[in-house]
């Protein structure tokens, strides 16, 4: 029997309706705007309206992907996601019937930080390799959010990227052999009883880091490729910064000379979109390979290297091929209209949509109509969320 190929079929991104530039966060804390310019390698963050969550940006995502291909053959959804709207039920759920997609379907939400976006990937080919026939939703969606006045305030941000993993993919047919690493740290995590992350910012630091070298010692060990054989590296982007410190360590530990040139011609494509955006966390990985294919020149046939590092901690090392004549599947100029519709806002404005907190003690609420997606959060009744579906986009 023939393996069929598998991989991305489609993919697609959202993202929400505001954008600070990080030079009013300066302005607010007194630190020079160049250690978020320079030091973190960060110009902005998207700042989501009051009527956005996970579910919103991952519809508006993932309808860009079922507009093109429509539903059949969908019959499982993974949201991976470290904004967790819920204890129990799944966020897929909603995204499957505010999508209307098949019944017959299972929904499912993944969670290990910023890793669950990669790990729904690789279940999703699993799932096609033992019936090709089916295609997987695979969504990776997220807010991040510091405390104010923190370290990591400077680094939040918010995305959605959806993938239709499939056979025969057309944009980039997913490689085998991945390099694996766990263990057992608190870097960062977030406790159920806090709506921000506790985090060791230096900790975490040093963590991807040795994690970057197992992932890669363990996918050598298993027959991957060298690095001269890449021809592009993505990896998970906290802040833009953080890539070049991992590529860095890569290149040192190949004995390559790790020369500014040579780090900012491999990684510069891949950061052009999350150095806006700030992070996503489970979609930056994604975003920056979206961030790849819209600003290079041919892949065609070329292999790429995913890292994808998750705090607490899992990291991946796996890789894609692009497909022959994937260019004519991208969406670059929707990625690109997504970052520039955002509305620039005021450090004040920011501040006031971070004191804006949904009711916990299981009150009802209705939502003014704020975000500019297609999908909104329109309150919260019964202990339920209410979306809608306010435009085709
Ligand atoms: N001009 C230029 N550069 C400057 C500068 C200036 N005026 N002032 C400072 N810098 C540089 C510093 O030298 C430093 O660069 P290096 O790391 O290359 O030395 C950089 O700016 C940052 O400065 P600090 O280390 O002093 O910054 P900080 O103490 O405020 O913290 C941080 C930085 C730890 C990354 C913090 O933003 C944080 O905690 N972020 C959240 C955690 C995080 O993103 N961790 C990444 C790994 S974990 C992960 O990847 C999972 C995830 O998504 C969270």
């Amino acid at each position: 029997m023939t393996v069929p190929t598998i991989g991305i079929h489609d993919i697609a991104m959202a993202t929400g309706r505001y954008v600070m530039d990080l030079a009013e966060l300066a302005r607010h804390s007194g630190v020079d705007v160049n250690k978020y310019y320079i030091g973190l390698g960060q110009v902005a963050q998207t700042v989501p309206a009051f009527d956005e969550d996970i579910v919103t940006l991952a519809a508006t995502a993932a309808q860009q992907i079922v507009a093109r291909h429509g539903v059949d053959g969908i019959r499982t959804v993974l949201l991976a996601t470290e904004t967790g709207i819920d204890q129990s039920k799944s966020a897929a759920i909603y995204v499957q019937d505010l999508l209307g997609l098949p019944a017959a379907c299972r929904a499912v939400e993944l969670k290990q930080a910023c890793y669950g976006g990669a790990s729904a990937l690789q279940l999703a080919a699993g799932i096609v390799a033992r019936d090709p026939e089916q295609r997987v939703l695979v969504i990776a969606s997220d807010i991040a959010k510091y405390d104010i006045d923190s370290g990591g305030e400077a680094t939040q941000g918010a995305a959605a990227v959806a993938m239709l993993v499939s056979a025969d993919p057309d944009i980039a047919v997913l490689e085998e052999t991945a390099g694996l690493y766990t263990a057992n740290i608190q870097d960062f995590w977030r406790p159920n009883y806090r709506s921000t992350p506790l985090v060791d910012g230096k900790l975490s630091i040093g963590a991807y880091l040795e994690a970057v070298e197992h992932a890669w010692k363990d996918y050598e060990a298993r027959g991957g490729r060298g690095v001269g054989e890449f021809a592009g590296f993505c990896y998970h982007q906290p802040f833009i910064k953080m890539a070049y410190k991992a590529h860095t360590r890569l290149l040192e530990m190949k004995g390559i000379e790790p020369t500014t040139a040579r780090v900012h011609s491999d990684l510069a494509p891949t950061t052009i979109y999350n150095r806006v955006i700030g992070n996503s966390y489970t979609a930056s990985l994604f975003v920056g390979l979206l961030s790849l294919l819209d600003h290079s020149d041919d892949l065609d046939g070329r292999p790429v290297a995913l890292l994808s590092y998750g705090s607490g901690s899992v990291a991946e090392l796996f890789s894609v091929t692009l497909a022959p004549g994937y260019r004519r599947h991208l969406r670059t100029a929707e990625n690109q209209a997504a970052i520039s519709r955002r509305e620039p806002i005021s450090y004040e404005k920011y501040r006031s949509l971070r004191e804006l907190t949904l009711p916990e003690d299981g009150s009802e609420v209705v939502l003014a109509a704020e975000g500019h997606n297609p999908f909104r959060l329109r309150g919260i009744a019964e202990h339920s969320r209410i979306y809608q579906a306010v435009h085709a986009y």
